[in-house]
């Protein structure tokens, strides 16, 4: 794949004016360049969008108001409040990152890429992101919205599905970056805060992926894609993930007080997270139910509920609940590689519940 060597030097000096005009400057995280909270807002909009992100960022800070108060809360204080944001493998690699930065840096973040790329849960472009952002690092983010924006801007014919071709183009957004600033003599302190706001900003309200808005786009003149006008065509991608279904039965095991949950394991769906016990097939629930005495059991009363479909980024999930009441609770040993522990429902609130557990076990919805 060859590129072409003219890139637009006037594009990062139009982006920061564009950004500093019209972009967004309200976002909680954009209040100071605190790195526990650019890391912070980072880390959470990684894979969630904006809206979601700014409630749970404040429950974030009032809970935990320092990396040192996150670094010494349990793991299921943590992953408790993440519930719902999904991706929980992100949670646990937060919760690690906090612990590295107190017990490596003392509680402060280390300021170049190369540093912060080897704490836990920050690849390239979240490091990026903290270093342009708290330490004006000369640095070009590359995430999602970069690849479109830049694919067009560049009519960049590589194929985005292939990491050579994904690594000359975030070689080509550092590039464009370094001789943006070089041509226009820009102070990197003054501009790359606008500028890594400016290419989020502009992909998110402007280079949307379907219908790009660019009549109101403000380096549209040095836009390849739009003056051949084919917007539509990039980014390319020539393999397009598959999405795969999963079908699981749920079991909530309860008394008139507690219900039974596991605790996931570490990676996987719900990584991390406690959860009501999965089973594959209907066999394997019942051979459980008997193996831990249950299906003996003399009041025992058990009802199905209607499927449910969970919607993950790769994933469909459907999940049949199936309820067991048990008229006390039971000891219930280890079997079939199942452990798991009584969770009192007054208090079932404060546990690590994925979303749609919490909305079965507690809200009451099927
Ligand atoms: N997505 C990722 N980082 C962001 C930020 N700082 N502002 C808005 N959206 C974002």
């Amino acid at each position: 794949m060859t590129v072409p060597l003219a890139l637009p030097v006037d594009f990062v000096a139009v982006l920061v004016d564009w950004q500093r005009l019209h972009g967004r400057h309200h976002l909680p995280w954009q209040r100071d360049r605190d790195p526990y909270r650019v890391w912070l807002s980072e880390v959470m909009l990684q894979q969630t969008q904006v809206v979601t992100v700014l409630d749970y960022f404040d429950r974030f800070l009032a809970r935990f108001p320092t990396i040192h108060d996150l670094a010494a809360a349990p793991q299921e204080a943590v992953m408790s409040l993440w519930a719902g944001l999904g991706y929980y493998s992100r949670a646990r690699l937060l919760h690690r990152c906090a612990q590295a930065v107190v017990g490596e840096y003392g509680g402060t973040f280390p300021s170049t890429i190369d540093a912060l790329v080897k704490l836990p849960g920050i690849g390239p472009s979240t490091a990026a992101a903290i270093a342009s952002f708290c330490y004006a690092e000369p640095v070009s983010i590359y995430d999602g919205n970069v690849k479109r924006v830049l694919s067009r801007l560049l009519a960049y014919e590589g194929d985005l599905t292939r990491s050579a071709d994904n690594k000359q183009l975030s070689d080509q957004a550092q590039r464009l970056l370094t001789i943006g600033i070089a041509q226009h003599r820009l102070s990197a302190a003054n501009t790359m805060p606008a500028y890594t706001q400016g290419l989020m900003d502009l992909g998110a309200t402007i280079c949307h992926s379907r219908a790009p808005l660019c009549a109101s786009c403000p380096v549209r003149a040095m836009c390849a894609a739009h003056k051949n006008g084919t917007t539509a065509r990039y980014p390319i991608k020539s393999k397009k993930l598959k999405r795969t279904t999963e079908r699981w039965l749920w079991l909530r095991l309860e008394t008139t007080d507690a219900i039974w949950l596991e605790q996931r394991p570490q990676t996987g769906i719900w990584a991390g997270m406690q959860a009501p016990p999965l089973f594959d097939t209907e066999a394997a629930l019942s051979a459980w139910l008997h193996a831990i005495g249950i299906s003996a059991h003399r009041h025992t009363a058990q009802a199905t509920g209607p499927t449910i479909k969970h919607v993950l980024t790769h994933k469909d999930l459907h999940l049949t609940p199936v309820t067991v009441r048990l008229p006390e609770p039971l000891d219930v040993l280890p079997s079939a590689g199942r452990e798991g522990f009584w969770v009192g429902k007054a208090v079932l609130h404060e546990a690590p519940l994925p979303a749609p557990a919490k909305k079965w076990l507690i809200a009451g919805g099927e």
